[in-house]
Order: structure tokens, then sequence, then C-alpha cells
């Protein structure tokens, strides 16, 4: 089953395999007559579309959730495609849809839960201290906060029916206070804070769901040039990023959501399976 699987030339699988060799691969697959669920937030495009290739791949059932499915073309095809994968409407700063959505699945075990759907950290001078534009604070707050708890709340007994019970949320290094000499905040500020504000409330949520052997895990994918600009920026004006592959960033990271345990619950892990400082 894993060289069929292999064998129909998703990269991203190829290099799952590669990084962390085949026993990996198999625990991601779906146990003999168990097909595992994964519902994804912001999955039309950059690191949320990869995410529903690569479960798909793995055999896994997708609810491919987007803010405006009807524009999601690429996800429309790979759907089409695919039998396993479902697309749902969802705006994560509409509670009420939030609330409708997790009724409609009422009963529906969900293995994983992942909070990927963000407002990006692109610079912006709405940003900048001195100049903060106080609608793009809320928005800020309301996508990559607010959000994420919502659909959080709203899925917890999907997650509790669930086997793997995994509550995931794609945070952000630039959002841990262990990284800040690192990297310059200029234009990024209201973005990394969402971000902080993110780890310290999946914590709570950790410490709140342990008793269900519910499993948070927090992910920083690296950095991904999902907008299609960071690459050719970095080879003409000699950056120096350290871009990840969007195909490797996933596939580590679902390595990590399999293999985390209750211990693990509530740390900050990089793309490779590292714990990162909050
Ligand atoms: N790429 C990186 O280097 C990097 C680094 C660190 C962390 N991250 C994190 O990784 C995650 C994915 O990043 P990405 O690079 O794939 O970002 P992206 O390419 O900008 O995609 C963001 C996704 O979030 C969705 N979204 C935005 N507002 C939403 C809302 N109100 N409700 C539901 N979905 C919404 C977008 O939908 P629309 O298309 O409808 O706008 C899109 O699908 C984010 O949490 C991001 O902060 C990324």
């Amino acid at each position: 089953m894993i060289i069929r699987k292999l064998a129909s030339g998703l990269c991203g699988i190829l290099l799952l395999a590669a990084y962390f060799g085949p026993l990996t691969l198999a625990a991601a697959e779906g146990e003999e007559g168990y097909t595992p669920t994964v519902l994804i937030t912001g999955s039309n495009r950059g690191l949320g579309f990869e995410f529903v290739k690569q479960y798909t791949a793995l055999g896994w059932k997708v609810i491919a959730t987007a803010r405006k499915p009807e524009k999601a073309e690429d996800l429309q095809t790979f759907a089409a495609e695919n039998s396993n994968v479902i697309i749902e409407q969802l705006d994560i700063t509409d509670l009420a849809r939030v609330d409708e959505l997790a009724e409609q699945y009422k009963g529906q075990p969900i293995d994983v839960l992942l909070n990927n759907g963000a407002i990006s950290g692109s610079p912006d001078p709405k940003q900048l201290f001195g100049k903060v534009n106080y609608d793009r604070f809320d928005q800020f707050m309301d996508v990559n906060l607010r959000g994420p708890l919502k659909v959080s709340e709203a899925f917890l007994p999907n997650l509790k029916a669930g086997k793997k019970k995994r509550l995931v949320a794609v945070s952000s290094k630039g959002g841990s206070f262990a990284n800040i000499d690192a990297m310059p905040s200029q234009g990024t500020m209201l973005y990394r804070t969402s971000k902080a504000a993110l780890n310290m409330m999946m914590v709570n949520v950790a410490d709140s769901v342990k008793g269900d052997d519910i499993v948070v895990v927090l992910l920083n994918p690296g950095l991904v040039d999902t907008q299609g600009m960071l690459t050719k920026m970095n080879e003409k004006m000699n950056l120096g990023l350290d871009l990840t592959l969007k195909e490797d960033s996933i596939a580590g990271m679902i390595n990590v959501i399999e293999t985390t345990t209750m211990e693990d619950s509530g740390k900050i892990f990089q793309y490779t399976g590292k714990v990162i400082g909050y």
C-alpha cells in the first residue's frame, strides 16, 4: 500500500519517507478498516492546500474548508479528482457559521483538527508602531486568535470522538519570545503579537483538554514561500533567507502531528520535530 502511494508521485510524500523513514509514513496512514479524518481551515491555497494534498495521499478523509470555495479553483479541481475530499465554506471569523458547520458534522469523529488559516505575516505599514491601523489590528486578532479558539471549541466533541485526538494550530516562530533577537519585527508587529497570543491560548487549551486525552500541537512551518515572492527576492537581492519547500514543511508537520504524545501537549514544534521555545 505504501509503495502504491509513493508511486502516485506526490512529492511531499516522497520527502516524508526520505526524511523520517517508511515506519513513520506507515504510522501516518489509516489503520486497517479505519479512515481517519482531518478538518483543515484555510485549505484553498498555501500550506493549507498542501496539507489537503498530503493527507489525501495518505488515504485520510479530508474536510477542506475555505473562506470562498467558489474562488478556490485548484481545490475544486483536486476535490473533483479525489472523492475523500469534501469542501466546506468556512470563514473562521464568522462565529455563527463555525457553529453551523459543527452542527452539520455533529457525531462525525475528527482525528486531527488543523487550525491553519490566518492572515499572513508579510510586512505592512499598518502594523508599524506609531501608525497602527486598528481595523487591521482587529482583523489580525479575529482571524489568527479568535478564529482558532472558536473552531477548537466548536469541534471539540468531534475531536473527543476521534481516535487520534490531535488539536493543531499553525503558529509562527515570529510569535516566539525565544526568537525575538533573530527576527526584525518592523511591519509585522500585529502578526507576531497574534501568534504569540495564539501560543499562550493553546497552552491554556492544552491544559483544559488533557483530561480528554487530546494532544495540542503548535507548529512552526519554517519560512515557506507561499506567496510566490520570497524565492525570487532571495535570489535577486541575495537575502540569505533559509526557505523551506512547502512539501518538506507539510510532510514534517504531519509527522510531528502523528508522533507527538500527551507529554508534548502545548509545546511548539519546528516542522522538523525540534521543540522551539515560546
Ligand atoms: N508561509 C510561511 O512561511 C509561514 C511561516 C510561519 C507561519 N505560517 C503560518 O502558516 C499558516 C498558513 O500560512 P500560508 O503561508 O499558507 O498563508 P497564505 O498562503 O496566506 O494562506 C492563508 C490561508 O488562510 C486563509 N484565511 C485567511 N483569512 C481567513 C478567514 N477569516 N477564515 C478562514 N480562512 C482564512 C486564506 O484564505 P483566502 O485565500 O480566502 O484568503 C488562505 O487559505 C498560517 O497560520 C501562517 O501564519 C506560515
